[in-house]
């Protein structure tokens, strides 16, 4: 590790969270409603509030995905009781009675210190319809939407920096080809307007996994109007959208399946970002990975519309390994927003009506975030494999920072379901010489080990020691299944 040779700002919305009006997750998720027992403000559960801010979440994608799509934002302002009821078709066929609305997302977002990143509506939704939500939103001075907001008791406009046009429209978004979209996005975007000093970064809806046409026909049809554009990409370990493999019930081949699966999101970085340099080589326009996550069959006996799954310490791994590639490609990926907070696919929360309990993957995030706006360092690492079968994968995955106190944070993973991982560092830096190295480790007996509702704490990183400081480095014995954080102190 060259100690000395940084690499880029680990941008911190890397760390991003994506939720959708999806079953759980907006609906008992954040909001139980002003009248509800369980403890909440305006609405917004607390216990909720006060976990999120522990893992510092800096930005907070809503309301989809494809709910977005069909999202009228007109329905959800005003008094509650007179708010238009929908059915949300895509996700359950249940009733949106549009309580948790623009007032409401943007009041969490106030109270997570989050940056809002709304998506607006392109496959379902008028132009004029976007242009009024970013007036109502921002707009400072007398007009129509700036006087209903007041009307609807928020007095100043509220900032507002991140807007998607439009979500997956290449499917659950108008199912269009790439160049019908990018005329669509050249037009509405130009009504996103900025509103005094409040500016408006412009996403583009990019492709699904390894659609790299479709990457190659906005870039080069619209790359002058965006400012962003979306990649999104799912580990499914199974091999299709019927059987994709359950949460907890699974063995040592799922394992690598699932983990050489999230190890793709490399290539397709890279690739995309190939495409992307040919007609941005400066890299002004970031690359937001606003959807990623694993997506298994849903837990027995829930409404497969919810999209609700348990989560092991193989999506600890996932979120590791990922949160480590997005921070060795800091220089284009700008943004990553994991699908989803609470309750749906990969999330960090799990909730059963008043109880809530944090999931493995939540304590990734928990350890990782001290990558948050740090430089990113050079890490050259030479992995030994991990076999299965005639397969193989590289056993440990890596990324390290040097945080603003002058602190260097190590993330390693150890992908190997059992056997340990022994990683020799060698420290070179004419200016850095370490004094101490302490760490904490996420690991179990078991790897498809989880939180419940029973044994809330069954998982959870504890203070690890297996790393050695040396004359010339560190060394670290890496257990079996696990996510170690090292952090060196100099001297
Ligand atoms: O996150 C669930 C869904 O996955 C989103 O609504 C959609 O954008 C994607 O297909």
């Amino acid at each position: 590790m060259n100690v000395d040779l940084r690499k880029g700002k680990i941008n911190k919305n890397i760390y991003g969270h994506f939720s959708e009006h999806l079953g759980r997750c907006i609906y008992e998720g954040y909001w139980v409603g002003e009248d509800s027992p369980i403890p909440n403000t305006r609405g917004i559960r607390n216990d909720v509030v006060e976990a999120l801010k522990k893992i510092n979440i800096p930005v907070l994608r809503w309301p989809g995905g494809c709910f977005a799509d069909e999202y009228h934002w007109k329905d959800g302002v005003g008094p509650r009781e007179k708010r238009a009821r929908m059915v949300n078709t895509h996700w359950g066929g249940v009733v949106e009675n549009n309580h948790f609305g623009t007032h409401e997302f943007l009041d969490l977002c106030e109270k997570l210190g989050a940056e809002p990143y709304i998506c607006g509506n392109v496959g379902s939704g008028t132009v004029r319809e976007m242009q009024e939500w970013i007036e109502y939103m921002t707009f400072d001075g007398e007009s129509p939407m700036a006087d209903w907001r007041r009307e609807n008791g928020r007095e100043e406009p509220w900032k507002l920096k991140y807007f998607g046009v439009g979500n997956e429209n290449w499917g659950c978004g108008g199912n269009m080809r790439p160049e019908y979209y990018a005329d669509l996005y050249r037009r509405y975007q130009t009504y996103v307007r900025n509103y005094g000093d409040n500016k408006i970064f412009k996403i583009a809806c990019g492709p699904n996994a390894g659609d790299y046409n479709w990457m190659g026909v906005l870039m080069r049809e619209a790359v002058n109007f965006m400012d962003g554009i979306s990649v999104h990409y799912y580990t499914v370990p199974g091999d299709t959208w019927e059987e994709k493999g359950s949460a907890t019930e699974f063995g040592t081949e799922e394992w690598f399946k699932t983990l050489k699966k999230a190890l793709w999101m490399e290539e397709l970085i890279k690739k995309h970002a190939v495409i992307m340099d040919r007609y941005d080589p400066e890299k002004r326009v970031a690359m937001i990975v606003d959807e990623w996550g694993t997506w298994y069959d849903v837990e027995p006996g829930t409404n497969p519309g919810f999209l609700y799954q348990q989560n092991t310490m193989r999506d600890a791994l996932v979120a590791g390994i990922t949160l480590n590639i997005f921070n060795r490609y800091c220089d284009r990926v700008q943004m990553a927003n994991i699908a989803q907070t609470i309750n749906v696919l990969q999330a960090v929360i799990l909730t059963r009506g008043r109880e809530m309990i944090v999931t493995p993957t939540y304590h990734v995030f928990e350890m990782y975030k001290v990558h948050q706006d740090a430089e990113l360092l050079d890490f050259h690492l030479e992995s030994e494999e991990y076999r299965m079968g005639e397969e193989t994968i590289p056993a440990v995955n890596v990324s390290a920072s040097r945080a603003g106190n002058g602190d260097i944070n190590i993330s390693l993973c150890n992908l190997r379901a059992d056997g340990e991982a022994v990683v020799e560092c060698i420290l070179n830096s004419t200016e850095f010489l370490a004094g101490s190295i302490e760490g904490r480790v996420l690991t179990a007996e078991k790897i498809n080990a989880h939180n419940s509702f029973e044994e809330p704490e069954g998982v959870r990183p504890e203070n690890f020691t297996g790393a050695e400081l040396q004359e010339r480095g560190f060394s670290v014995k890496l257990p079996a299944a696990s996510v170690v954080l090292l952090t060196l102190k100099r001297r």
